[in-house]
């Protein structure tokens, strides 16, 4: 949510700027705005619009020279996108320019005293409160910048990573954070900072993760002062070599982040595994679960928490656990239990699920259990993010940097992370017949096969994808383990098409839905070999007396579903249980042509950011 990006030292900064803007876009895409500074003149544009309309705003109408530099991608909080509430913002004097990702809760109190105290205020937004509270104290006080930032951060509430200059300190960048991410690039007398390390990785691989309630001096030439903003401790920066390349962060041919990342599934679920699963010696080993078995073991029930496309990976896993470990799960929105007073004790254990590691209401939820005692396990794709270090213990999907605003290959490394725990602990609990554990080894172990199959059936979905694109709404059926994927399977299309779409468990659909049905509704129906089979198959028998057109996920050969359905889409024959880690690749794809055919910004969706570090 807000992308923020800052380099002092010997290069030009305004072209790193930008493109660590471009790179950061996928944060928050309303509005983009550069600082840069030359030691006299400050030169600040922002717009309305994207990079590529700042670029162009910019390109041979702006100076643009100067070795420090700061730039802002937003994703709107407080006050409209528009120029004027576009960051940086100046302070009163003109000597300060900010960038802020996060939202100060209290400004408004605090935009009152300024009034009263003189200031006057450009713009709607908090940040520009917090840039003139900052200035306020280093006048009054007589203080340097860096000690106005501490004194003014103690005073405010909400979250916030921010980085600011001074006019007085050509050398000189302050950051600060708390709840939202920020890394800072460390090079040869050059620093960067940045919400994540994506916009440095050509220059260094060398990175120091704020910590919440940490804030940075960080001089050209010179060094990197990291302060606690509470008591003002020092603290010796702990340096991170990147695993990060530049690769990794392109789109590689694709014409789009989202279908390069729905490709690469295979790759990253086995990268997911790798080193953690031994099918032929019969092994899964999660180094974070290991130490904490017992506790997993003992727990009377286990509670995930997520939002999104995570919170339907925990539904999935819910039906898992159960299944195979027999152990209660609980599915929680991080949102809701945050603020339910949910019952949790000691003994309890909660899973938290997020990709990018910094969702706002995950990270509370996180800190309410841990309050309560209860162990808390991540299961995170950022390394260093702040779910993974706020977590008792935890393990990493390999998915790699996931830039498409719609979640796709975390979907997936998420279910096999949950799914190797899920088997992991059958087997320590004795729920699972040794035969039946080899068993989904193996089949997890396929699982990258199976799903380069079902990417197979691309070109027939881009002509479902035709058929249907013009639909104003969606209904997604599925049951058992395939009912999670018909909710992220709605989710998707959604977010991307903004067509209207909802997900139900199937049997639900006379109990509502069914209304909804008549000729002009596509219905998608997870149909695959399973346990429910001939239920679902009345459920399309249902939809097709009422004229809606179904469009069905079937497994390869099926015959049935193939002469009641529309339209199928096939996927590979798997273990029920392994399924929603095939069905939901064609409904990936299903969303990704027809977003595409109605002209929509797939990668970057109206009003979306991808990692939401505010409630
Ligand atoms: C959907 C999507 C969101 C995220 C949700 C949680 O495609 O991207 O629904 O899944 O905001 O984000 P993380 O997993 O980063 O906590």
């Amino acid at each position: 949510m807000c992308g923020i990006v800052g380099y002092v030292g010997p290069r030009e900064a305004y072209p790193i700027i930008l493109n660590g803007l471009k790179r950061l876009e996928y944060r928050g895409y309303d509005s983009a705005g550069v600082a840069i500074f030359d030691g006299s003149e400050i030169q600040l544009c922002k717009t309305k619009g994207k990079v590529s309309d700042l670029e162009a705003k910019i390109e041979g109408n702006i100076q643009t020279n100067g070795q420090l530099g700061i730039g802002h991608t937003r994703w709107a909080t407080h006050g409209v996108p528009n120029d004027v509430n576009s960051h940086p913002h100046y302070s009163n004097s003109g000597d300060l320019v900010i960038i802020h990702n996060g939202i100060i809760e209290n400004y408004a109190t605090i935009k009152k005293e300024l009034i009263n105290r003189g200031y006057t205020f450009q713009s709607d937004t908090d940040t520009e409160v917090l840039v003139n509270l900052i200035e306020d104290i280093k006048i009054k006080e007589g203080v340097k910048l860096g000690k106005a930032v501490q004194i003014a951060l103690n005073q405010v509430v909400g979250a916030y990573a921010i980085a600011l200059f001074d006019r007085q300190k050509p050398d000189e960048i302050v950051v600060a954070r708390l709840g939202s991410p920020l890394a800072i690039g460390i090079g040869d007398d050059e620093f960067f900072v940045a919400s994540d390390a994506t916009p440095f990785i050509e220059f260094t691989n060398k990175t120091v993760y704020l910590k919440d309630e940490e804030m940075a001096i960080i001089k050209a030439g010179r060094d990197v002062k990291i302060r606690k903003i509470k008591d003002d401790t020092l603290v010796d920066p702990y340096i991170q070599e990147l695993q990060l390349n530049l690769e990794q962060i392109e789109k590689g041919g694709y014409e789009h982040f989202m279908l390069k990342e729905i490709y690469e599934q295979p790759q990253v679920i086995k990268d997911t595994y790798r080193g953690r699963l031994l099918a032929d010696q019969g092994i899964i080993k999660l180094g974070g679960l290991e130490d904490h078995i017992h506790r997993f073991i003992n727990a009377p029930r286990v509670t995930i928490v997520a939002c999104g496309t995570s919170w339907h990976a925990g539904l999935v896993a819910e039906y898992i656990f159960e299944d195979w470990a027999r152990i209660p799960v609980e599915v929680e929105y991080a949102s809701e239990f945050r603020y339910r007073n949910p019952v949790i004790s000691e003994k309890d254990v909660i899973i938290a699920i997020s990709q990018s590691g910094e969702t706002a209401d995950t990270l509370a939820a996180i800190k309410l259990a841990k309050q309560r005692g209860a162990f808390v396990y991540g299961v995170c794709n950022v390394v260093g993010s702040s779910i993974s270090r706020e977590t008792d213990s935890g393990s990493y999907t390999h998915a790699g940097p996931e830039i498409g605003v719609a979640s796709t290959k975390a979907f997936t490394t998420q279910i096999t992370v949950l799914t190797m725990i899920a088997l992991r602990l059958a087997q320590a609990k004795g729920t699972i017949s040794t035969r039946d554990y080899m068993l989904h080894l193996r089949e997890l172990e396929l699982v990258p096969t199976y799903v380069s199959e079902a990417l197979e059936g691309d070109g027939k979905i881009q002509e479902i994808a035709n058929v249907f694109k013009d639909a104003a709404n969606f209904l997604y059926l599925g049951r058992g383990y395939n009912f999670p994927v018909a909710l992220e399977g709605a989710l998707k299309l959604k977010e991307i098409s903004y067509i209207h779409a909802e997900g139900y468990p199937a049997a639900e659909m006379k109990h509502g839905p069914i209304a909804l049905i008549d000729e002009q509704m596509p219905v998608v129906v997870i149909a695959v070999n399973s346990n429910h089979y001939e239920k679902v198959v009345s459920n399309i028998e249902e939809i097709k007396a009422r004229k809606g057109k179904i469009i069905a996920v079937v497994t390869e050969g099926d015959t049935t579903v193939k002469e009641l359905a529309d339209y199928i889409m096939e996927v590979p024959q798997i273990p029920e249980a392994l399924t929603p880690l095939v069905t939901t690749i064609p409904l990936q794809l299903l969303s990704y042509h027809i977003a595409l055919m109605l002209g929509r910004n797939v990668d970057q969706p109206r009003n979306l950011a991808k990692s939401v570090t505010v409630e």
